[in-house]
């Protein structure tokens, strides 16, 4: 073993050099066999936590050996980072955890709606609080520091998931709009940060869908980049600081993410970014490449001291540029520090794991899932007010569908991937829709009669045995039908494996299987048909729309998805979520699935040539541009079945403009008109002009929500930005602002009943 090959003076202690084993070998007395802190180090600077990090920064700079740096830049395993016990940096994991963390081997895991649901909520401080609820989670399921202790869930999504209704992650992302996506993402980062457990905002960039996600050459304008796929980034740094963000598998404009100055600068130069880059698991590729990209730390990788020592040579031989390892080592210890990977002893780290194990599966936690099940819920269509049902006129409830005995989780015994991959989670319970009818309605008036169920496992549909009911009959025969369906997760799931995977991503916007056809039967034999719909991302309702009473969208949301539902549909709950996407009516209402093969999935190919010394084997152009959602919708003169930010109420509103108040705001008067309380999301787009370059015709710029008891009235006020009337201009390469600007605000994207001058 080789222990030291030289020692620098750097002024407080003595420190090796190139020692390949430095970070397991002290310094001190015991040199070269202690496991633990140098004893040289125990009292310097960086060890108080009291001192302001930049400044604990500057000074283990100068106490760490180049070997070490070098390890810091990598992970230790598949899942830790940190682990330089010589300098006192503990070891911890890092957790998957779209709706909760990603423990397989523990149960009892509280379960949040998945990201769509809370884009579906419009509710910032209820996400803040789900990040909060799974940052305590995330401690308390792994306690413990050196490789025991989680201190990393590798969420929320920031990707567009509305560019296409087929990308299978789009549940995990936060809609099709990017102010939407980019403030719950960062509300959420801060509920987790709140806890010193590190986000990890993903993918990093134009990671919209995930057929060949591992090895795609996206093609984007400038324009769309920074309008559309990197903003949800940049408001979320706004919004909560972000202490790490991964990049994508993909290449952006013939550059893996990971290696690709040009887009990571984005986020340094441009948004001012101080936090870490993190490779998506084995994205990194080539340490050079990386670290001179701009990636700050490398995942899925063993330990390896030989790796680090070539680095060291690579650094001595300038092959690794010393401002570029600077730059990536302080962004790395400014998270280990922001997590306390330092600090492991202090009674403040303490107090707060005691506080995190306490809580963890506790009625804090509940209440926070519960609420966000409830305010997700989105009532698409409600013809003449026939819900809330009346449970005292209902005395048989046929409950139809593949859903209603369906669990989203890995309760249902499944492996992760089957149960949506990276945001697999095995819960404190999940009551399925059935179970949740029978509680409501009592056992002996619900006739259950799926029609057909999905087995995960396969993704197959399978015909129930002889002996159930005929799903016909039994709409006949009840007073009123409640269909389960819409999508699960072997349509909605993280693609397994690198290069083609197969069904990566939906094969077309109807409803899986044959649901359309099954909804259509009972409808018939029933005109009281509820359809309740499970969905990631948009589905076509068209063919059976007009003959069913009313439509809810409950998305993947979480343990309390099925009770929330029935309370919304017996009327304890009034809807108030609000659509993340457009619904359109034919695949070809969005953009790119207008324009071919090449515009989305993207097809394979061959390269003309090596891109930077790499194959790429797929390519897609984002030449839709900014024409992303309701964006494109409203361009191309496309009316949609459901419009972004449309979901009914129970109640009804009235939005007004209000008096000027002098304060520079702009206020609108909201008044609950309808006869029970409610929560009114009050959305707030600007139509901007600016001469000679295409604009949307409205775009989101902020919305606020307001709950009211009938008959009551409140005033919400907005407060402008500069933002608002920017836009990137393509010929100057720059950001530009508008001359004028016109703001409407209303209750959904297609009712904005208030116009003013910016
Ligand atoms: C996924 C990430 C995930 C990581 C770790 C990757 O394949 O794309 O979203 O966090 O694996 O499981």
């Amino acid at each position: 073993m080789k222990i030291l090959i030289a020692l620098v003076v750097s002024g407080i202690s003595l420190i090796p050099l190139f020692a390949e084993d430095v970070g397991y070998a002290g310094s001190g007395p015991a040199r070269g066999l202690s496991r633990g802190l140098d004893p040289a180090l125990k009292d310097a600077p960086y060890r108080n936590p009291a001192l302001d990090i930049e400044k604990r920064i500057d000074d283990l700079v100068g106490r760490m050996t180049p070997f070490e740096k070098f390890k810091a830049l990598h992970c230790r395993s598949t899942s830790s980072a940190g682990g330089i016990p010589r300098i006192g940096l503990s070891e911890f994991l890092t957790c998957d955890g779209g709706v909760g963390p990603r423990a397989e081997e523990r149960s009892g895991i509280t379960y949040i709606p998945s990201g769509i649901a809370w884009a579906a909520a419009w509710d910032p401080a209820l996400a803040e609080e789900a990040g909060r609820v799974t940052g305590e989670e995330t401690r308390a399921v792994f306690p413990g520091w050196e490789g025991g202790s989680a201190r990393m869930l590798l969420g929320p999504g920031g990707n567009i998931g509305g560019r296409t209704p087929f990308g299978a992650r789009s549940f995990e992302y936060l809609g099709e709009d990017p102010l939407l996506a980019g403030r719950l993402a960062g509300r959420f980062a801060k509920g987790l940060q709140s806890v010193k457990v590190s986000p990890c905002m993903k993918h990093y960039v134009c990671n919209d869908q995930e057929w060949c996600r591992t090895m795609i050459n996206v093609t984007v304008g400038e324009r769309a980049l920074r309008e559309i796929y990197v903003r949800p980034f940049e408001i979320a740094i706004r919004e909560g600081g972000v202490w790490s963000i991964m990049n994508s598998y993909n290449a952006v404009n013939g550059e893996w993410t990971s290696w690709n100055r040009r887009v990571n600068d984005i986020l340094y130069r441009d948004c001012g970014w101080d936090g870490a880059l993190l490779s998506d698991w084995g994205g990194y590729r080539n340490d050079l490449r990386a670290i001179a990209g701009g990636t700050t730390l490398d995942t899925n990788c063993t330990d390896d001291p030989a790796q680090y020592r070539r680095e060291v040579e690579d650094l001595k031989a300038g092959r690794i540029s010393e401002s570029d390892l600077n730059d990536q080592l302080r962004r790395v210890l400014r998270l280990f520090f922001r997590i306390g990977a330092f600090d492991r002893d202090t009674p403040e780290e303490k107090r707060l794991q005691a506080r995190c194990e306490q809580s963890f599966g506790g009625a804090d936690h509940a209440a926070v899932a519960r609420r966000a099940a409830e305010e997700s819920l989105v009532l698409l269509k409600n013809d003449g007010a026939f819900l809330p049902l009346d449970r005292t006129r209902i005395r048989k409830v046929a409950v139809i569908g593949p859903g209603a005995d369906q669990r989203y989780s890995l309760a249902s015994g499944h492996k992760v991937h089957q149960c949506g991959g990276a945001a697999a989670i095995l819960p404190i319970a999940e009551p399925t829709p059935l179970e949740a009818c029978v509680a409501a309605f009592g056992r002996g008036n619900v006739v259950y009669a799926p029609g057909f169920r999905y087995d995960v496992r396969s993704g197959r549909s399978t015909v129930p045995p002889m002996a159930e009911r005929d799903p016909v009959a039994a709409a006949k025969e009840a007073d009123v039908v409640l269909f389960f369906g819409g999508t699960d997760h072997s349509y909605d799931h993280e693609a397994a494996g690198w290069g083609v995977v197969p069904n990566a991503d939906k094969p077309g916007l109807d409803l899986k299987g044959p649901q359309a056809e099954l909804i259509a039967r009972v409808a018939a034999a029933n005109p009281n048909v509820v359809v309740c719909l499970n969905l990631g991302a948009p589905v076509s309702v068209q063919p059976w729309l007009a003959s069913v009473k009313a439509v809810l969208v409950t998305w993947y949301a979480g343990q309390f998805g099925a009770e929330a539902t029935l309370d919304a549909l017996l009327g304890k709950v009034n809807p108030s979520g609000k659509l993340p996407y457009t619904f359109g009516r034919r695949l070809e209402d969005w953009p790119c699935h207008r324009m071919g093969e090449d515009v989305y999935p993207g097809r394979i190919g061959e390269w003309p040539a090596k891109v930077n010394g790499l194959s790429l084997f797929a390519k897609e152009t984002y030449a839709d541009g900014i024409w992303v959602g309701y964006r494109g919708f409203d361009r191309d003169g496309i009316r949609p079945e459901f419009a972004f930010g449309h979901g009914l109420s129970y109640t009804s509103f009235e939005i007004a403009s209000a008096p000027a108040r002098g304060d520079g705001t702009k206020a609108v008067r909201v008044k609950n008109v309808g006869g029970r309380a409610g929560r009114c999301v009050v959305q707030c787009y600007v139509t901007k002009t600016a001469p000679g370059v295409e604009m949307p015709a409205k775009e989101l710029v902020d919305f606020a929500s307001v709950t009211l008891a009938a008959g009551e009235e409140k005033t919400v006020a907005f407060r402008p930005e500069p933002e608002w009337l920017r836009y990137w201009d393509e010929r100057s390469g720059k950001w530009a602002q508008a001359p004028r600007g016109v703001l409407r605000i209303g209750e959904a994207s297609d009712r904005l009943t208030v116009q003013m001058e910016l």
